[in-house]
């Protein structure tokens, strides 16, 4: 089994991606650090204790992340795409008796560190943790085995400004040390997963069938993206289903072959102004010096991806 080690700012596209990896089964997440983003991060590391009750994943090491940006701007939360829990209409209550433990951030590397090499980092919200921990533990960064990032916009337009994409957008700062930083990099941006779209018709058919298994993490699924279709269909006109646009870093860790990659200099723009927390490739030929190299995906294929997001939500878990 693949191992993975979560950041994330559970909202409804992280869950769904959490949700991808416990029906696909060839992945095991060793631990999720919890972070501001789409909600706070007392909302973030309370849905995802929700979601391990719900499905019963009692074992997974819960991290409390970041609670502000590294930037020391007060975070922006965005109840309107992602509900004012996090999870759409659900409002999620855990039995007083099952409060789950949480650890600090602080531990992380010495916990998970006897299999560090066999770890991917996944981070699917803010890199402000991240970042953290690169500050504190620079050399042990480098023994992960890779990191996938969810984040940034290498063509127009971004998704919070007009030229950010909300992860980057969230905390600059946090992911310029991750793009000066980080060695094995894979970023996988809005311009590409904004095309990862599930539609109304299949999220439809993916309740209908667990309406029949009465899978509980089933059946979050449709009122989970039902919600957040509704914010989608009213301020991107036209637009056929809602983006998993975190969802897209599990399928690239399961079938990379299947992802079209560039190594691109990128860089962040930092200063504050309209392009704050802009991300850009230099595209010539002769790129300027001092960027770093990382692998970016460019394109994926939408039909297979369709395919596969159908297969493993129509099984049972
Ligand atoms: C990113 O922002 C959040 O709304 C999503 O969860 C995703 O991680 C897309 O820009
Ligand atoms: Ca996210």
């Amino acid at each position: 089994k693949k191992k993975v080690l979560l950041f994330g700012d559970f909202g409804i596209d992280d869950s769904i991606a959490l949700f991808y990896i416990w029906f696909r089964k060839e992945i095991e997440v060793v631990g999720i650090v919890a972070d501001y983003g789409n909600v706070s991060r007392e909302k973030v590391l309370r849905n995802i204790n929700y979601l391990k009750y719900i499905s019963g994943q009692y074992d997974i090491p819960v991290f409390a992340g970041a609670v502000i940006p590294l930037t020391g701007i007060e975070p922006e939360y965005f109840p309107n795409v992602h509900g004012p829990e996090g999870l759409g209409p659900i409002i999620p209550k855990i039995p007083s008796d099952m409060e789950l433990p949480i650890h600090y951030t602080e531990d992380l590397i010495t916990i998970i560190k006897p299999s560090i090499q066999d770890i991917t980092i996944v981070t699917l919200g803010r890199l402000s943790s991240l970042a953290s921990i690169f500050i504190w533990q620079l050399d042990e960064m480098d023994l992960f085995k890779e990191i996938i990032v969810m984040g940034g916009a290498f063509f127009y337009p971004g998704n919070v400004t007009p030229l950010a994409e909300a992860n980057f957008y969230g905390d600059p700062y946090a992911a310029n040390i991750i793009i000066r930083y980080a060695k094995k990099l894979t970023i996988i941006p809005l311009n590409v997963t904004q095309s990862a779209l599930v539609t109304p018709e299949m999220v439809q058919q993916i309740d209908e069938f667990h309406q029949k298994t009465k899978d509980p993490v089933g059946l979050m699924i449709k009122p989970m993206l039902n919600y957040y279709y509704t914010f989608y269909s009213s301020n991107y006109p036209g637009i056929l289903g809602s983006p998993m646009h975190d969802l897209l870093t599990i399928d690239y860790l399961i079938r990379p072959q299947d992802f079209k990659t560039s190594h691109l200099p990128i860089n962040i723009v930092v200063s504050r102004g309209t392009a704050f927390g802009q991300s850009f490739a230099d595209y010539r030929p002769k790129p300027a010096e001092g960027y770093n190299v990382h692998n970016v995906v460019l394109e994926f294929d939408y039909d297979l991806f369709k395919r596969t997001f159908l297969e493993t939500f129509l099984q049972e878990r």
